[in-house]
């Protein structure tokens, strides 16, 4: 597939390498440097290409949204016409020192985006792990045991191709239902990051379901 990086920070830096890696085609943009794009570019190997909002939007089978929430609108408009694209966000909607959500409860941060982005079909997915254990899950994908990763979203193809990016980085994908499950996932990233940034273990978290029972 061709996936397109709306926010080549953290997440997105990270997730593009991997996707590249993976054997994807991947566009980085939306850094506020261009040599940090071009940089990244030339990591990803010849699978990858840095490139402007529009290029990485244009063409893209995927798009991964990872900014933050105040620069969204921004990133957006530089994208241009998203009509029919499948959008993955991993953008949580946290307030401008990212100690709380300024959405919850009764709607939240993907709801708001697929309004934003009303011809766009939202899934919202690798929000709930921290980037720091991004590689280290690549490494061990051939491993049994996968961690699991919760995604969640209305559009049956788009899921399928959301399921598809999370397989290929090293997760287990768990479709956890419609969009609105993003209430529930947005708030349970927030547990992630406390128990990754702040727990005795480091940063390098991620979770794996269990199904006890018949
Ligand atoms: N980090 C995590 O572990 C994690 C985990 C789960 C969810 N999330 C969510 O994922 C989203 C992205 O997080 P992140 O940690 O990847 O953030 P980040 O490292 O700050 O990345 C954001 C990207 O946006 C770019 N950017 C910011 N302001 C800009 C501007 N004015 N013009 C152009 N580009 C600009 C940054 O550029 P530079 O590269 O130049 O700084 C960076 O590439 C957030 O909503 C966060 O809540 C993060």
């Amino acid at each position: 597939m061709r996936v397109g990086i709306l926010g080549s920070g953290l997440m997105g830096g990270k997730l593009g390498t991997l996707f590249a890696r993976a054997g994807h085609e991947v566009v980085f943009s939306y850094a506020r440097s261009s040599k940090k794009l071009e940089r990244l570019a030339r990591d990803g190997g010849k699978n990858a290409q840095a490139g402007t909002p529009r290029e990485a939007a244009q063409d893209a089978d995927a798009l991964l949204l990872a900014v933050h929430w105040s620069r969204m609108d921004d990133v957006l408009k530089q994208a241009g016409d998203l009509s029919g694209k499948v959008i993955l966000t991993c953008s949580l909607p946290m307030n401008a020192d990212n100690t709380s959500l300024v959405i919850g409860h009764t709607s939240s941060g993907a709801e708001t985006l697929a309004k934003k982005a009303s011809k766009a079909r939202v899934v919202c997915a690798f929000n709930t792990v921290p980037s720091e254990v991004l590689f280290g899950v690549y490494a061990a994908r051939r491993k049994a045991n996968r961690p699991n990763l919760v995604y969640c979203g209305d559009d049956a193809r788009s899921k399928e191709v959301a399921a598809g990016l999370i397989h290929d980085v090293g997760f287990d994908p768990v479709d956890a239902g419609p969009l609105r499950i993003a209430r529930y996932t947005e708030p349970f990233a927030l547990l992630m990051g406390q128990l990754a940034y702040e727990g005795k273990e480091g940063p390098e978290l991620a979770y794996r379901f269990e199904r006890f029972g018949e």
